[in-house]
């Protein structure tokens, strides 16, 4: 058995001398220490020695197995090292990946378009709460008990004094009770109205802007709002103003721009008349002066109302206002 060994061992280097494929390395390792290799099978055949030759062969074996299992790893190592795998090698001119950057939500970047061209005009940004006292909601805007707009199908009511502004309109009423004018402020926020279609959701988003001063017209108003119309817009945007009503302005118009879809020739997001009605605005109703203590006849100004989600809507052609509000990143991401 001694011979044996010996003689294997001997065959096993050399068989192993100068191989560099690993592939081949690993079909020695097989053929010699595998589960049915040629040192294995002499192994399994100590038991079959008189006892007393058992111990010296099996250090011999051992030794054996160590040494041809050290000489394998070592080849194997020596034949990895310093290959060129063909699939690892590195492109320098592949553009770097460029890491997730975050972004405004539509609706924050048309509120600080809005804010930014009416603070170019001298508006003054300014904010108001979310739940707000039915005085500044409805009374003090001329808005009587029972006009429809107090309904409970349109207003969350907190208490029966309390409820969630369902306009931006009330800031109008804060700011003339704290500041004599001239005041001209612009007011963006979020309101409430008990509704939910492709067109509605009980939270959008509102700005209001107000401007009181000595000797205000229509004409001012008219020149403001079709300032910023063109400046958001584009110039070339056909606008229109439509008599309207509004229980805390007087006279009332709702400003209309000609359909941004169809150009005016008719379709189904402006129901076929070529005209989309983009915000309600006045003269502020005397009525409301009142509430606030300015004299009527030394004052005057103008108010306007515009709906966020609607003008969003228009300015990047989107058919549904709940996307807005879904999250979802397919429809945030082109922005
Ligand atoms: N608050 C009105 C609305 O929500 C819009 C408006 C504001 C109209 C200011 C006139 C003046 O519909």
């Amino acid at each position: 058995m001694r011979e044996q060994l010996l003689a294997l061992e001997k065959r096993a280097i050399e068989e192993l001398e100068g191989v560099k494929d690993p592939a081949r390395i690993e079909e020695i390792r097989i053929a010699y220490l595998g589960k049915k290799g040629r040192l294995t099978a002499i192994m399994r055949k100590l038991g079959e020695l008189p006892p007393d030759k058992r111990p010296e062969m099996g250090k011999l074996a051992n030794r054996v197995k160590e040494n041809l299992a050290r000489r394998l790893k070592e080849a194997k190592e020596a034949a990895t090292l310093g290959r060129t795998e063909p699939v690892q090698y590195l492109d320098v001119t592949l553009p770097g990946r460029e890491p997730l950057r975050g972004h405004l939500h539509p609706i924050t970047i048309v509120i600080k378009e809005i804010c930014r061209i009416f603070s170019a005009m001298g508006f003054r940004v300014v904010k108001g709460p979310n739940v707000e006292l039915d005085y500044y909601n409805f009374e003090a805007l001329n808005i009587p008990k029972d006009h429809p707009a107090r309904d409970m199908q349109d207003t969350f009511y907190i208490s029966e004094n309390v409820v969630l502004r369902t306009h931006t309109s009330p800031i109008q009423v804060r700011v003339m009770e704290t500041q004599k004018p001239p005041v001209s402020v612009i007011a963006p926020g979020k309101v409430y109205r008990r509704d939910s279609d492709v067109s509605h959701t009980p939270m959008f988003h509102q700005v209001e802007g107000l401007l009181v001063d000595r000797g205000v017209s229509f004409g001012d108003l008219k020149g403001t709002l079709t300032s910023f119309v063109h400046q958001m817009f584009g110039r070339d945007t056909t606008l229109r103003f439509r008599p309207s009503f509004f229980p805390f302005t007087e006279p009332s118009a709702e400003v209309d721009i000609r359909c941004v879809i169809c150009k005016g020739r008719g379709c189904r997001t402006c129901s076929q008349t070529g005209w989309l009605e983009i915000l309600g605005s006045g003269m502020v109703d005397p009525a409301v002066y009142g509430f606030v203590d300015y004299d009527p006849e030394i004052y005057s100004g103008f108010a306007f109302g515009m709906g966020v989600e609607r003008i969003a809507m228009l300015k990047y052609g989107i058919n549904d206002i709940q996307l807005f509000f879904k999250n979802h990143m397919r429809f945030l991401r082109q922005f």
